[in-house]
C-alpha cells in the first residue's frame, strides 16, 4: 500500500519495507499531519487549484479520520510506509478521487518537515509549562528558607555559609535560562516549510504566506531546499533539552549527597524513594539517580542527530527519518524528569538543624574572620595568614573559631576584640552579604520579589 508504486514492477521485499517504514513511530504525528493537510487544502481552494466543494470534502474527511484515530475507532495500519501515506490513502478510500487532489503541489519532504515543526512547537510549550511549575516549587522553597543556614561548597568542601534560599536560587536562575532557550528555539523555528515541495517549490500558484498564517507560523521558510533539509530546530531543541538535563542532573547529584547518611540535610518523602530487597534499613534516592542517569540518553540524542546531519548533501535524504525516535524519546524523557524532580523536591523535608550545624562547623566563617581584621586595619594578606594559623589551632584542639578564647585571638593578633564573636556568627556572616545576588536577607528579599514578578509575567 504505497503512494509511489507506478514506476515499480516488483513488490518491495518485506525486510526492506520494515527497514524503510517509519509508521511505527511517526504515527505519533497523525494530528499534525492532518492539521497541515487541512491548511494545505484550504490554501489550494483559495488559489483555485481545487474547488471549494472539493476542499470541504477533503477537510471533512480528514477531520473524521483524525477524530476516529483519537477515539480509537480507526487503527493506524502498519502496512503503510508512514503516517502521511496512511492518512492520504485512508482519505482516498473514504472520499474517492477528490482525495487524490490533496497532494497537489506538495511532497512528503515538506510535509514531514511541517509535521515535525508543528509537533515540536507543542512540545516546547508543554516543556516550558512544566519548567514554570518547577520554578514555582523552587520559589516556594526559597521563600520559606531565607533564614535556613547551610554551608556553601566549593570543591565539595565547606566554603562559606549561605542559606537554602540562596542555594535554590542558583537553580532558579538555571531553569529560568532553560525556559528562555526554549523560547529562542521556538521563535527561530517558527517558519513554515509547507510549499517547499520536494526541494524546488512547485509550479502551482501556492500562497505559502497564507498556509503559514493558517498554521500560526510567522511566515514561510525562504528557501525551498532549506525548507525540506533543515533540522537545526531539532538540534537546537535537543541542545536545550540536554542543558535542562544537565541542570536536573546536578540537582539530583546534590539531592543524593544531601540524602546520604553522612549529610542527612534532607529527608526524601516515602512516596519518592525506594527500598532495598535485602537491606531493610535502606531508603534510596532512586528517582534522583534515574534523572541523573537519563541525562546520558538525552545527550545521546543530540550527538546522534548532529552526527546524522553532518554529512548530508542537500536536500532531503532518508537519513533524516532518524530524527524522530530519538527526538520523541528525548522530549518524553525530559518532561518526565522535570515532573518527577518537581514532585520529589516539593515533598522532601529539609533538616534545618543539621544544615545549620554543618554550616557552623568546618570554618565556613574563616573569610569573615579575616574580613573582620581588615576592617580593623590589617592588610588582607596578613589577615588571611593569621586566621589560617588560628584555624590550624582549632583543628588541633577539635574546636571551631567561635570557641577560641579572646586571649587566643589576641595572642594571634592584638587587633581582635570582643566583637569578633558577633562578627563571625552564622547570622552575621550571611546577612552582611547584601550585594545583588548574595545570600543576605535584604539581598534575598529583593531577588524574591523579582522572581515573583517574573513568574507572574512569564
Ligand atoms: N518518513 C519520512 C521521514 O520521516 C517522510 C519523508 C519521506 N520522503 C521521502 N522522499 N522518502 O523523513
Amino acid at each position: 500500500m504505497k503512494l509511489w508504486g507506478g514506476r515499480f514492477t516488483k513488490e518491495t521485499d518485506r525486510l526492506v519495507h520494515n527497514f524503510n517504514a517509519s509508521i511505527s513511530f511517526d504515527r505519533k504525528l497523525f494530528r499534525q499531519d492532518i492539521e497541515g493537510s487541512i491548511a494545505h487544502a484550504t490554501m489550494l481552494a483559495k488559489q483555485n487549484i481545487i474547488t471549494d466543494s472539493e476542499r470541504d470534502l477533503i477537510v471533512k474527511g480528514l477531520e473524521e479520520i483524525r477524530d476516529e484515530i483519537s477515539e480509537g475507532k480507526l487503527e493506524i495500519s502498519q502496512e503503510y510506509e508512514d503516517i502521511h501515506s496512511f492518512v492520504e490513502s485512508e482519505l482516498i478510500r473514504r472520499i474517492g478521487d477528490t482525495g487524490k487532489k490533496l497532494h497537489t503541489g506538495r511532497s512528503r519532504n515538506d510535509q514531514v518537515a511541517l509535521d515535525m515543526k508543528l509537533y515540536i512547537r507543542e512540545e516546547i510549550k508543554e516543556t516550558d509549562a512544566l519548567l514554570k511549575n518547577f520554578l514555582t516549587t523552587i520559589y516556594n522553597i526559597m521563600k520559606d528558607n531565607i533564614q535556613t543556614y547551610m554551608p556553601g561548597f566549593t570543591h565539595l568542601q565547606k566554603a562559606q555559609p549561605i542559606t537554602l534560599a540562596h542555594h535554590m536560587g542558583a537553580y532558579f536562575e538555571m531553569f529560568k535560562r532553560d525556559r528562555s532557550r526554549l523560547t529562542d528555539a521556538y521563535n527561530r523555528m517558527n517558519l513554515s516549510p509547507l510549499g517547499s515541495g520536494a526541494l524546488a517549490g512547485t509550479t502551482y500558484p501556492l500562497d505559502r504566506e497564507y498556509s503559514a498564517s493558517l498554521l500560526g507560523f510567522d511566515g514561510p521558510t525562504l528557501n525551498s531546499i532549506d525548507g525540506v533539509s533543515d533540522r537545526d530546530y531539532l538540534i537546537e531543541l535537543l541542545s536545550a533539552l540536554s542543558v535542562i538535563m544537565m541542570h536536573l542532573s546536578r540537582l539530583s547529584e546534590e539531592i543524593i549527597i544531601w540524602n546520604s547518611n553522612e549529610y542527612r540535610f534532607i529527608e526524601l518523602d516515602d512516596a519518592y524513594s525506594t527500598g532495598s530487597s535485602i537491606m531493610p534499613q535502606k531508603k534510596n534516592p532512586d528517582i534522583a539517580e534515574l534523572v541523573r542517569g537519563k541525562t546520558g540518553r538525552v545527550y545521546g540524542a543530540l550527538i546522534s542527530l548532529l552526527t546524522t546531519m553532518k554529512g548530508l548533501p542537500l536536500a532531503y535524504n532518508k537519513d533524516m527519518q532518524e530524527d524522530k525516535e530519538l527526538t520523541f524519546d528525548a522530549i518524553d524523557t525530559v518532561k518526565s524528569c522535570i515532573v518527577l524532580t518537581d514532585k520529589m523536591l516539593s515533598t522532601m523535608k529539609f533538616n534545618k538543624d543539621i544544615m545549620a550545624a554543618s554550616a557552623a562547623k568546618g570554618f565556613t566563617n574563616a573569610t569573615d574572620a579575616a574580613d573582620y581584621l581588615v576592617n580593623k586595619g590589617v592588610p588582607f594578606r596578613d589577615a588571611h595568614g593569621i586566621i589560617g594559623q588560628l584555624v590550624l589551632t582549632c583543628i588541633e584542639r577539635g574546636i571551631s573559631l567561635d570557641e577560641l578564647s579572646l586571649a587566643d585571638y589576641k595572642a594571634a593578633c592584638p587587633a581582635f576584640e570582643e566583637d569578633i564573636y558577633e562578627a563571625i556568627s552564622l547570622t552575621a556572616c550571611v546577612n552582611r552579604r547584601n550585594t545583588t545576588g548574595a545570600p543576605g536577607q535584604q539581598a534575598m528579599e529583593k531577588i524574591l520579589k523579582h522572581y515573583e514578578e517574573y513568574l507572574s509575567r512569564h
